[in-house]
């Protein structure tokens, strides 16, 4: 079997507690350990040194880079996170473009490249993750790296319109389609992507799956990601009754808790979704409502993070000045990350989540919040229609989040809805996540990039 090469920019820690780590992390760590495989990408660290880092734990090899100030400036805050991250959600006004940092962030991904390539063996599959390495399947094709090559976006592509905003996409279109395989989260995505391909490039769109691009074929797919659903339902139930859950529930006497968990992100909607709570408070007189926002800090050395954070931390004081009690809080606005297995403890308890971002990718947190629920008493999730997990969660109550009336009445109507009709959207939603996994996700994809699959496609397509 194949030895599997992944490299993203977030590496997990090779001693970490997988438990601890994010999903996907951990699906991909069980897909590796199972097969064998090297973890190759940022070490999280900022430093002169430019040799990489090895270890190796079993059979999951890490090997890691730090990146200078320069590049961390250029590469990571300005162009990534000031550039591509906004563009790609369609929040194109966030954006912050300065040239050297589009250099910047072609130079680390041949840095990468460079460093990679000795590495890698006859076997490998090498699986490029996100929007931090668009450039890699160029580069390590340039540097004559012919095995088969996969990349997965994890976040949204926008219409050809609005990616094209972000200067530089053009090239790195081109970059992308270096690889065999190109993975999307939903169809919209992929077919956007295929748009502004065919717009922005000479690559011509077979069908739905199929580009060619210089006599090359691409193959295009959708893998949506999930998570174990079973797994953490069965954490949700024990972390209930666990201190940090029990000590929740006590503070809420009599009260209903509405539950946000997301990173402190301008694309997640959080302002927009305490102003519709605000109005569903100005309509329900009393004091029977909680509304705990979890907002973990995140990205500090983008201004536009910065700017929303001072932003929650206003109208959440104004929130509760107008609408608190000497002895009650209408929200608790939490600005520090929590342990996962705690907030699935905290999600059960939660009569509504609100998952309301402006764009997403997916949004784990989404199908994190129905695998949570009691069966028999389970909450209502108000998703966003414009979070990738809204196009399996079709029976959550789908809301627009920049309509901020129309979220201030989903959340009414998930606050008095009866018994009955949360146990059928619960049901309809549970059913679309409860067979998956992430390691299901992991395996389709690498399926598709294994040289039998790729051997699969038309002679005359393959360069
Ligand atoms: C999103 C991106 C990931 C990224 C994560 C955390 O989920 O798709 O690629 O790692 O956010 O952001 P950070 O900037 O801390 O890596």
């Amino acid at each position: 079997m194949s030895r599997i090469v992944v490299v993203s920019n977030r590496v997990p820690a090779p001693a970490g507690n997988a438990g601890q780590a994010g999903g996907l992390a951990v699906a991909l760590l069980g897909l590796m350990r199972r097969r064998g495989g090297l973890w190759f990408g940022w070490s999280g660290a900022v430093s002169q040194a430019t040799e990489p880092s090895f270890t190796q734990r079993g059979a999951v090899g890490y090997a890691t880079l730090d990146l200078s100030e320069a590049e961390h400036r250029g590469f990571y805050t300005g162009y990534a996170n000031g550039v591509l991250w906004p563009s790609l959600h369609g929040l194109s006004h966030l954006m912050h473009f300065r040239r050297p940092d589009l250099e910047s962030y072609r130079q680390v991904n041949r840095r990468f490249a460079d460093r990679l390539v000795p590495l890698l063996k006859p076997e490998d599959l090498i699986w490029i993750h996100d929007y931090h390495l668009l450039p890699l399947p160029g580069a390590l094709r340039e540097r004559g790296v012919g095995l088969p090559t996969g990349f997965f976006l994890h976040v949204p592509f926008p219409a050809p319109e609005a990616a094209s905003v972000a200067p530089g996409i053009r090239g790195l279109l081109t970059d992308m389609m270096a690889a065999d395989l190109l993975g999307f989260q939903t169809t919209a995505d992929r077919d956007n992507f295929a748009a502004s391909a065919a717009a922005f490039t000479p690559a011509r769109r077979h069908d739905d799956n199929h580009l060619t691009l210089g006599g090359r074929q691409v193959r295009l797919g959708v893998f949506a990601a999930e998570i174990s659903a079973r797994d953490f339902a069965a954490t949700a139930a024990t972390q209930a009754q666990a201190e940090p859950a029990r000590l929740l529930a006590r503070s809420l006497p009599g009260q209903a808790l509405l539950l946000g968990v997301d990173r402190l992100d301008p694309t997640k909607g959080i302002p927009e979704r305490l102003e519709a709570f605000g109005r569903v408070l100005a309509r329900r007189p009393g004091r029977d409502l909680a509304f705990l926002q979890i907002a973990a800090p995140s990205r500090e050395d983008v201004a536009a993070y910065r700017d929303l954070r001072q932003e929650l931390d206003t109208a959440g004081g104004a929130l509760n000045s107008e609408f608190g009690e000497p002895d009650w809080t209408p929200l608790r606005l939490v600005a520090r990350p929590q342990a996962r297995d705690t907030v699935a403890g905290f999600m059960r308890l939660a009569r509504v989540g609100l998952v309301t971002p402006l764009r997403d990718g997916m949004n784990l947190v989404a199908k994190e919040y129905v695998a949570a629920q009691d069966p028999a008493n389970p909450g209502v999730l108000v998703l966003s229609r414009f979070a990738g997990a809204a196009a399996q969660l079709s029976d959550a109550l789908l809301v627009n989040p920049h309509d901020v009336e129309a979220m201030a009445e989903a959340m009414v109507q998930a606050l008095d809805m009866p018994l009955a009709e949360r146990q059928a959207r619960w049901h309809a939603c549970w059913a679309a996540i409860a067979g998956a996994s992430p390691e299901g996700w992991g395996e389709a994809f690498l399926r598709a990039l294994s040289p039998q699959a790729l051997d699969a496609i038309p002679a005359a397509g393959r360069a």
